[in-house]
């Protein structure tokens, strides 16, 4: 029997008016980019980006992987977002922002110019606030923190955004890394129609000594908060008194717009520093191919902009181009699986960006919800995140896109800032679950690490980005070395490191890329990315913890799911495990959030470890699927230890 995949032709009537109409025209631009890179991206920088001044080189690869994109060019990103519609669309829908309990609120592009010129003249002038500065944002999804994110942009302070769902600890390492002088928050907000906080989590963040001056606070859902005399302000008071016009600072093209701290494989996550001409550059050029999205276009993407995700795809991105985004507060379940079918039934939305994970719980939850609800507005469905499985991407092309909408199955990552490798929704025949081709201008080549190679048709190698490109990640905050080493020290070609992913991928034999996933010690839950070392980092606190790993096991509704295997100091503790589970699953929040709390922990007597020490984790990847182990095992230092364990999982 044939292992080919079915493959899903663009929907006609669709393909007349895309932006990128068939494989001609994206052979086309791609041939264009292989033949003359510099040309490629600086046409489109010159048409795409309203600068101050022009650019006056194209790339500079003198100190790679250190590299500069449009030197000399001035710009910024706030008015690349705003100021430039103003003239043709300032009564459009900017932010469309839906609100959990149902409340609406639109933004025309005047209104986001006004709410940024205002918050951005706040951080100047009453928190000094200066180009450079480190601002963190720890929000709920309401457009106050769209407004945060553009006003640090206006007045060029570097903003960081810490997701709501990370615990106080987390918030206060990525704080203290960025050395961040302001954090902007909420007092919270609502989630299924009740009001949670998030304040709190910030006082905790900033007991003792912080770099932290001050934070403002967003009122959202009016509940009593502590307010901190001389450091904490209320926005809602204070915001009203600002002027709304403030002009945009100049910045340069390789000055930093935002980092955003993503997991690796230390305990320790990485400030991904991105910076302001190539991003936008990218954020705007992927919007126009992958989404196609269209001037009268309604476009939502679930994610949270704690993410990349709602950096480039909820906020940068669609902003840039002049679209109407779509914000929602609440849980995309609530009060039923029909909630996101109402919301592209009630805005008329047109192209629709979710995670697997998402589509699973909504297939579980509500298969036949998308019936109830006119879905004809929709154009593209897109995914994002991980690998999204056959039932999933069935149900999502039958039931919600109709059989008529293309999925784009968007590949990327934190640190290529937008879309690397994905279909066009006008062009390319999709299959299942692949992320298809690299996009115009993105040399992305499976290589084999040994030689530098591109792999066989069918043969497993290593994702790789094999030219510099405008949105790739420009450091890690504050560690040049661990940037160089992360992600060019792994594969050469032709006597030149590359950047490599992290990620497995596979050719098939019509060249389709199907992304196989992680390489490293980093799992995805539901989506997000998690460093096993971070929750092993966290577990190790624990005082009757002698020894942990932890490692990612398939899930049915969040794609992995995080199984630890424990080492206790005392045996004791076993005897009341359910007590110990407890105490563990609290450090955890306490130390990362819920997000990282472990899906199944087993208490062992010891690990398989190699005799130098090292512990063999893929033997526990085996275990924690039911598999049958067959790694060698004759050079463990305790080779019986694998029966015991696997007894114990069983
Ligand atoms: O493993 C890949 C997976 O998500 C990782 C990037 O995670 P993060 O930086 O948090 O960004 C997520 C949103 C862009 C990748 O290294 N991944 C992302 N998209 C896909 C994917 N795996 C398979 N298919 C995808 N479409």
């Amino acid at each position: 029997m044939s292992d080919k995949k079915p493959v899903f032709k663009p929907n006609k009537e669709f393909a007349k008016n895309a932006n990128i109409k068939n494989m001609c025209e994206y052979h086309d631009l791609q041939d264009k980019a292989m033949e003359d890179y510099e040309g490629f991206w600086g046409d489109a920088a010159k048409e795409k980006i309203d600068w101050i001044e022009p650019f006056t080189n194209v790339l500079d690869e003198s100190h790679a992987p250190f590299v500069k994109w449009f030197d000399g060019g001035k710009l910024n990103v706030s008015a690349q977002c705003i100021d430039r519609h103003l003239d043709s669309r300032k009564n459009k829908a900017a932010i469309i922002f839906e609100g959990d309990r149902g409340d609406i609120q639109t933004i025309t592009y005047l209104d986001l110019y006004k709410h940024v010129n205002r918050f951005a003249n706040l951080l100047k002038e009453d928190f000094h606030v200066k180009k450079g500065d480190r601002v963190v944002i720890y929000m709920p999804m309401i457009p106050e923190a769209a407004y945060a994110m553009l006003a640090c942009a206006r007045i060029g302070a570097i903003h960081s955004i810490v997701f709501g769902g990370f615990s106080s600890e987390a918030l206060r390492d990525r704080i203290e890394d960025a050395e961040a002088k302001v954090v902007i928050t909420a007092d919270g907000a609502f989630r299924k129609e009740k009001p949670y906080m998030l304040k709190p989590v910030v006082d905790a963040a900033l007991e003792g000594k912080t770099p932290v001056e001050k934070v403002i606070v967003v009122q959202r859902n009016h509940e009593d908060v502590e307010w901190v005399a001389g450091r904490d302000y209320s926005y809602n008071e204070m915001i009203e008194r600002k002027s709304s016009k403030c002009e945009p600072e100049v910045m340069d093209s390789e000055d930093p717009l935002f980092l955003l701290y993503t997991s690796g494989s230390t305990g320790k996550p990485k400030g991904v520093q991105h910076n302001s001409a190539g991003y936008i550059l990218w954020a705007q050029m992927t919007m126009e191919w992958v989404f196609d999205v269209k001037e009268n276009d309604t476009y939502w993407c679930t994610a949270d902009v704690g993410w990349i995700t709602g950096h480039t795809y909820i906020v940068y991105g669609p902003l840039a181009m002049g679209a109407t985004t779509v914000m929602f507060e609440g849980v995309i379940t609530f009060p039923d699986a029909g909630r996101p079918w109402s919301m592209v039934e009630n805005h008329r939305i047109n192209q629709f960006y979710t995670a697997p994970t998402a589509i699973r719980v909504l297939h579980k939850m509500g298969e036949h919800e998308p019936a109830k609800y006119d879905m004809s507005s929709l154009k593209v469905l897109g995914t994002v995140g991980e690998p999204i499985d056959p039932p999933a991407w069935k149900w999502y092309y039958e039931e919600v896109g109709q059989s008529r909408c293309s999925i784009v199955d968007t590949y990327w990552q934190t640190e290529t800032g937008g879309h690397v490798i994905s279909p066009l929704p006008g062009a390319t025949p999709i299959k299942p679950g692949c992320a298809t081709f690299p996009l115009p201008g993105i040399m992305a080549e499976i290589l084999d690490p040994a030689t530098g190679e591109k792999v066989e048709v069918g043969e497993k190698g290593y994702m790789c980005i094999t030219k510099p490109w405008p949105a790739q990640i420009r450091g890690v905050w504050g560690d040049e070395e661990r940037y160089v080493k992360s992600y060019f020290g792994d594969v050469e070609k032709d006597g030149k490191p590359v950047y490599f992913t992290g990620d497995g991928a596979v050719y098939d034999e019509d060249g389709y890329i199907t992304i196989t996933g992680r390489t490293d010690d980093v799992i995805n839950v539901s989506g997000h990315r998690m460093g096993t070392a971070e929750v092993e980092a966290a577990i190790k606190k624990h005082s009757n913890v002698a020894e942990v790993a932890v490692v990612g096991k398939p899930h049915p509704l969040k794609g992995e799911g995080i199984f630890a295997y424990i080492v206790l100091k005392s045996d004791d503790g076993i005897a009341d495990e359910v007590e110990e589970v407890k105490a563990i699953n609290n450090i955890i929040k306490k130390e990362i959030g819920n997000i990282a709390l472990c899906d199944d922990m087993v208490f062992v007597s010891g690990l398989p470890k190699t005799r130098s020490g090292k512990i063999m984790r893929r033997i526990l990847r085996s275990i924690a699927k039911n598999e049958e182990v067959t790694q060698d095992i004759s050079t463990l230092e305790d080779p019986s230890i694998v029966e015991k364990i696997a007894a114990m999982v069983k």
